[in-house]
């Protein structure tokens, strides 16, 4: 497969874990990888994983700040085969839903949309108010998936990092690749036999 040149943003909702093996999976799979990281985003990745802003942008091939208007993302010129923020906050889908593209991971999303290329919300919230189920719909409207960071189970997860997989591997799909061996349903009799298969299982 060709590589893809893919914008990954981490915002501040929990899960930033979805967000760190997503850029990890696209880097392992060969694929050009551009990173934002919120200041929110940046805190609930310290907090939840241990890991620094400034040492995940070491696995990447581009990070921008995201006060910084002036960078390649802030431009449809600037070509990109997907965008996805994972996690994505409330506030995030919010401003996306209404266009207030006031940071650089908000008009990466506008111009996604814009240039209707792929753009993966991996939102996240429990429970939803009307407002966030508004703003969902508002961007599926406007063309973007919305894939919430809902795990699952009939692969018989075992550790914390097979459940985050099976929310990484629908992200890649939605952004264009293919993951190895993806865990596929197989019907109840297969499925209850079958160990081997999913990202997880590398
Ligand atoms: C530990 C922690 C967990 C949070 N979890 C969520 C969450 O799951 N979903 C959400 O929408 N906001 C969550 N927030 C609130 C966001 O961080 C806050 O709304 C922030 O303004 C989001 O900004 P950003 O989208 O620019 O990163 C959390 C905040 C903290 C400190």
């Amino acid at each position: 497969m060709t590589a893809k040149r893919i914008l990954v943003c981490i915002t501040g909702a929990s899960g930033a874990i979805y967000g760190v093996r997503t850029v990890r999976a696209l880097k392992t799979l060969g694929h050009e990888v551009h990173l934002i990281v919120t200041r929110w985003g940046e805190k609930t990745l310290e907090y939840e994983t241990g890991l620094s802003a400034q040492g995940l942008s070491t696995e990447v091939d581009s990070t921008y700040s995201e006060v910084d208007l002036t960078a390649s993302p802030a431009s449809g010129s600037f070509l990109l085969d997907a965008v996805v923020i994972v996690p994505c906050s409330m506030k995030t889908l919010g401003a996306i839903a209404h266009g207030i593209a006031d940071n650089l991971v908000v008009r990466a999303a506008d111009c996604a949309l814009k240039e209707r290329r792929r753009l993966v919300l991996v939102v996240r919230e429990s429970p939803y108010n009307l407002i966030h189920v508004r703003n969902m719909a508002a961007v599926m409207d406007a063309g973007a998936v919305v894939l919430p960071a809902s795990p699952a189970f009939w692969h018989r997860p075992e550790t914390i990092e097979d459940l985050v997989d099976s929310v990484v591997e629908r992200i890649l799909v939605h952004v264009g690749v293919e993951p190895p061996n993806r865990t596929v349903w197989k019907g109840l009799n297969v499925q209850s036999r079958s160990t081997e298969s999913g990202l997880h299982r590398r």
